[in-house]
């Protein structure tokens, strides 16, 4: 049902993954969207989700003036850029610190009356890079802007996920996958769709209780707690793909990480090795979902929507044959 709220939302880093969904659930409730992206032709693809002129691409680089001219006339700003690994200029300080304090002190400066920024789950025990940059992001968040609300979803499945594909797409043609460190990381995955759920709860101010979310972290973790290596299990059981896991201690997964941190998208890195030692799961006193007003889905009721297509045969292909 349309939302007659005529506010406007920027996103920035909204033809990623998250932002996708996200663009998605807020165009349906009728509200005008401006995708922040630094490629203005990568967002394209988002304006059918909308009606014609409701999802508008605005390019903006790194400087203040940009994304002063991004954010100006906007109701509520959300931050979804974000690195997985360190690559020419992006630099994790630079995306997940440095950027953040500024879209937030623009943020301040123009009154802007809402701030949903997208961290990570765990950040705060982190020994990574990218989880320090992190934490050191929501804390120039808060510093800049304290009415903000930090989200920090755990590892984020559904369709077009990085995570689930990725090891989908290795299981077609590999015997084995790699379990790093033996695969004992507990991670507690979150369904895309809820964490745009809670966006727009946030947006629409239609959260439990009159709970007030702003200056507020939200850690946002799904039904299950798993390991690494019970997920991978999971993946085989969902695709039919059984395949052999052999794990892989972490001084040669750090010299694997070394080699391939040198290709263009690299799969694995010294610093994913170093964050797999932490476990990624929602702590005890955190605000969480239930906050939010979510019941977050179990992976069982969403994998197979989207993993089908990697089974042998495709979706209706036979299970025992694969
Ligand atoms: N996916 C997960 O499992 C997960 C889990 C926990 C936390 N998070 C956090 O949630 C947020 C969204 O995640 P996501 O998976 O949707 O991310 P994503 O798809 O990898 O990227 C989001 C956006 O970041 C922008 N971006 C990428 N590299 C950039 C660079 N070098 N400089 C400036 N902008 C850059 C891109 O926007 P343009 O190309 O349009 O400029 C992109 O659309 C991130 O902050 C991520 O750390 C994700």
């Amino acid at each position: 049902m349309a939302n007659h709220t005529p506010k406007t939302i920027c996103i920035f880093g909204g033809t990623g993954f998250l932002g996708r969904h996200i663009v998605q659930d807020l165009a349906r409730l009728g509200y005008r969207i401006k995708i922040v992206t630094r490629i203005p032709e990568s967002a394209y693809f988002l304006k059918p989700y909308g009606d014609v002129g409701q999802i508008a691409p605005i390019q903006c680089g790194y400087d203040e003036d940009s994304v002063t001219r991004a954010i100006q006339g906007s109701d509520v700003v959300i931050n979804l850029v974000g690195i997985l690994y360190e690559k020419g200029k992006a630099k994790f300080k630079k995306i997940h610190t440095d950027y953040p304090a500024m879209i937030a002190k623009i943020c301040n400066d123009k009154k802007v009356t809402q701030f949903i920024h997208v961290s990570a789950l765990g950040v705060d025990k982190s020994l990574s890079k990218y989880g320090k940059s992190k934490l050191a992001g929501e804390k120039a968040v808060l510093l800049a802007y304290p009415k903000a609300t930090i989200l920090r979803p755990s590892i984020v499945f559904g369709p077009d996920d990085g995570f689930f594909n990725m090891f989908a797409k290795m299981s077609t043609i590999a015997p084995a996958l790699p379990l790093i460190g033996g695969g004992t990381t507990k991670f507690e995955p979150v369904f895309v769709g809820d964490i745009a759920q809670s966006i727009a709860n946030l947006i629409a101010n239609n959260l439990p209780n009159n709970e007030n979310p702003q200056g507020k972290i939200y850690e946002l973790g799904g039904p299950d707690v798993e390991t690494f290596k019970e997920l991978l299990e999971r993946l085989g059981e969902t695709t039919g793909r059984k395949r052999a896991l052999i794990s892989i201690p972490v001084p040669i997964a750090k010299v694997q990480a070394a080699f391939m941190s040198l290709a263009p998208r690299p799969m694995l890195t010294m610093d994913q090795v170093k964050s797999l030692k932490t476990d990624n799961i929602v702590q005890d006193g955190a605000l969480t979902f239930k906050d939010l007003g979510i019941k977050p889905k179990a992976m069982e009721t969403i994998l197979p929507t989207y993993l089908a297509c990697y089974r042998r045969g495709g979706p209706f292909g036979n299970k025992k044959a694969a």
